[in-house]
């Protein structure tokens, strides 16, 4: 079976959650404590095994790029100044996976922004990665839907479970569990942002995939769905049908980073990871406890 080398990013999105923060920056750009977002995603995709990244962009969203691109100029003046934990810092970027890019030029929704990166993908299995979720794993999420992509030859989808009341923010999935791992779901209903009555389940997608390369002739035929956009989701319902389609309940932490609140819990939980600032925090809510009005 052919190796899961390639991953796209769809990062075209508007980022209205978060305005006015998102008027002039990318939302992938906005920081956990010191890399912006969509370094956290790119890092999970090189641990995963991933070489190559497709991020899709739209108009300022050239940014994200020059992140993701070597700086001689800033690289030689850390150099000179011997600053080489932020030299180091500064360059972990631009080697950790090749980069391409594909533009979406309307925003006709994430099925379109997949079917972009069709000549770039060709034809191979590939990663899908929203930057809006991430995800805190011991071993990377994508790392575990690829393990079970190799093993059952299926497309596979991350899912956790979420409560009902939630389930109409999310491309919805209902199946059977696996006999013999019980984190495999083998899907056979999907549908996106469904009303909560009519949820087939509470299990969600969240936005790691690892797709056959099938899928693009699926989008191709995909009519616009929700939002009158072309859904991903549509296209996976209409792939499994045909070819079968996994869930996996992955283990670790999601946060929405896309969303105000889940993207301070996402900065709380990698500011534990350093003693320096976890330990200012827990002083100030030390300090300041209940809600403050001002
Ligand atoms: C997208 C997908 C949806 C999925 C969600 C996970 O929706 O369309 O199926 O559940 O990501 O974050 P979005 O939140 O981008 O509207």
């Amino acid at each position: 079976m052919a190796k899961v080398r390639k991953a796209v990013i769809p990062a075209a999105g508007m980022g209205t959650r978060f305005l006015p923060a998102t008027k002039a920056i990318a939302k992938e750009m906005l920081p956990i404590v010191n890399k912006p977002s969509i370094q956290l995603i790119v890092e999970e995709a090189a641990a995963s095994g991933i070489e190559e990244v497709i991020v899709i962009t739209g108009r300022g969203k050239t940014e994200i790029v020059d992140h993701f691109d070597a700086h001689p100029q800033l690289e030689e003046t850390l150099r000179r100044a011997g600053k080489e934990a932020l030299l180091r810092e500064v360059i972990l970027p631009s080697q950790m996976v090749k980069i391409a890019t594909a533009r979406q030029q309307r925003p006709l929704g994430l099925g379109h922004a997949i079917l972009c990166a069709r000549h770039l993908v060709g034809d191979e299995p590939f990663a899908v990665f929203l930057p809006d979720d991430l995800v805190d794993a011991v071993r990377p999420c994508a790392r575990q839907l690829i393990d079970v992509f190799e093993s059952t030859g299926k497309s596979v989808v991350a899912l956790m479970n979420v409560p009902r009341e939630e389930t109409s923010a999310y491309g919805i999935a209902a199946g059977t569990l696996d006999a013999k791992d019980p984190r495999i779901v083998h899907v056979h209903t999907m549908v996106e942002k469904p009303p909560v009555d009519d949820a087939p389940s509470t299990l969600a997608i969240v936005g790691r995939y690892v797709l056959d390369p099938s899928v693009f002739s699926y989008l191709t035929r995909t009519n616009p769905g929700r939002g009158d956009e072309i859904q991903l989701t549509d296209a996976l319902a209409a792939m499994m049908v045909e070819r079968g389609l996994c869930g996996y309940l992955f283990e670790g932490n999601r946060f929405d980073a896309g969303d105000v609140t889940g993207y301070l819990l996402a900065n709380l939980n990698w500011a534990r990871r350093v003693p320096r600032i976890w330990a200012a925090i827990e002083q100030y809510v030390a300090a300041h406890p209940g809600s403050s009005r001002r």
